[in-house]
């Protein structure tokens, strides 16, 4: 691990609205983004609308079964073509009903008499790039991206991997938003040192000085097991009304212990021995931030009492400091103290990146 990194973005960071639009465009619409789970689109026909920074994406299975991704905007004066998910058998514009191929070829245009010299070859709907990792859906903006997706996640496959997503059911999800700078939901979500402290009950039976962070150029991904001493089994015991995920039976060992990982820039993902979960992070504005959860495991498992338990720790824990950190981002005067090493490391890790990509330095 890269150590002694320093904690290198100003308030202004969390704040100021010119900030946020930069990381509109250059992270969240400049970067391969986490936008679905397979299952969402297995389907010949199904389709689901995204958003990476100010890009509203279309994402669509065609007839042929060819994942496609396009821009949402109808060739014709901009307007989206489709919101939600569901399915259809062409992309119809609501305004005026130019429609599209599933393959983005423009098809038909009423009143056609009216546009003398249509083009229609120059009219489909403009491309963006969309692939598969490990059951998980990632697209970009560009259609030409400059990093291929395996290069972008390279390194990620040993906590993503073991827990084949891509055959797991959805079985529960949520959408809520908090009052604070997505920075400040990573910065947390990567800091191993609260957890002694903040999350001294919810997690107090964890492992922590063993816990096993590694580091794969943006991403970050953790697990950690259960004290020798401590009674309990799974995620605090709590998870037993589910299911031990099939795939597991083949891992490493330590992958059965609890999970936390981050994938640049927008995926949070939190994993058990019977969960993988999902949380996309989507900025609202400088200071509010919505976060999409998707709870997968073995079908029929129930999974209320894992998620009072996750809830306990982020919305009663988590949330309410982060949200109070975002006061402390107002004071210009506030200069961050040294970071823990190692146990902070990722903090200074995460700013470097996120510095590198704003300034054109990373792809
Ligand atoms: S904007 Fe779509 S048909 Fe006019
Ligand atoms: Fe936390």
């Amino acid at each position: 691990m890269t150590q002694g990194l320093g904690y290198a973005l100003p308030p202004r960071a969390f704040r100021d609205p010119a900030w946020f639009d930069a990381e509109q465009r250059l992270v969240f619409g400049g970067q391969w983004g986490f936008v679905a789970h397979a299952q969402a689109l297995a389907e010949p026909g199904t389709f689901r609308a995204v958003q990476l920074g100010p890009y509203a994406l279309l994402l669509v299975r065609d007839r042929r079964g060819v994942l496609r991704a396009f821009h949402n905007l109808c060739r014709h004066r901009g307007a989206p073509l489709k919101a939600g998910a569901g399915r259809c058998a062409s992309l119809t514009c609501p305004y005026h009903r130019w429609s599209f191929g599933l393959d983005g070829a423009l098809r038909g245009v009423p009143q056609a008499e009216a546009f003398p010299e249509l083009d229609r070859e120059a009219l489909g709907l403009f491309p963006a790039a969309v692939g598969e990792w490990h059951g998980l859906l990632f697209a970009h903006p560009d259609p030409n991206p400059p990093q291929s997706l395996d290069a972008a996640l390279a390194g990620t496959e040993a906590a993503l991997a073991p827990f084949e997503p891509g055959a797991l059911t959805l079985l529960h999800e949520e959408r809520f938003t908090f009052a604070a700078n997505w920075k400040l939901y990573v910065e947390n979500h990567i800091d191993w040192l609260h957890l002694w402290y903040l999350h001294e009950d919810t997690l107090g039976a964890f492992d922590h000085p063993r816990g096993e962070i590694t580091l794969a150029g943006p991403h970050w991904m953790s697990f950690e097991t259960l004290r020798g001493d401590a009674a309990a089994t799974g995620f605090g015991g709590v998870d037993e009304g589910l299911a031990v995920l099939p795939s597991l039976a083949r891992a490493d060992p330590k992958v059965r212990g609890i999970g936390a990982h981050y994938v640049f820039p927008n995926l949070l993902l939190f994993s058990g021995e019977r969960f993988f979960m999902s949380g996309v992070l989507q900025p609202l504005g400088p200071q509010e931030t919505a976060l999409e959860l998707q709870l997968y495991g073995v079908a029929g498992g129930d999974p209320e009492a894992t998620l009072a338990a996750f809830y306990a720790i982020t919305k009663d824990e988590d949330i309410p400091m982060i949200e109070s950190l975002q006061g402390a981002m107002a004071h210009d005067r506030f200069v961050p103290g040294p970071l823990a090493q190692p146990w902070e490391d990722a903090l200074g890790h995460f700013h470097q990146h996120l510095l590198a990509v704003l300034e054109g330095a990373a792809s």
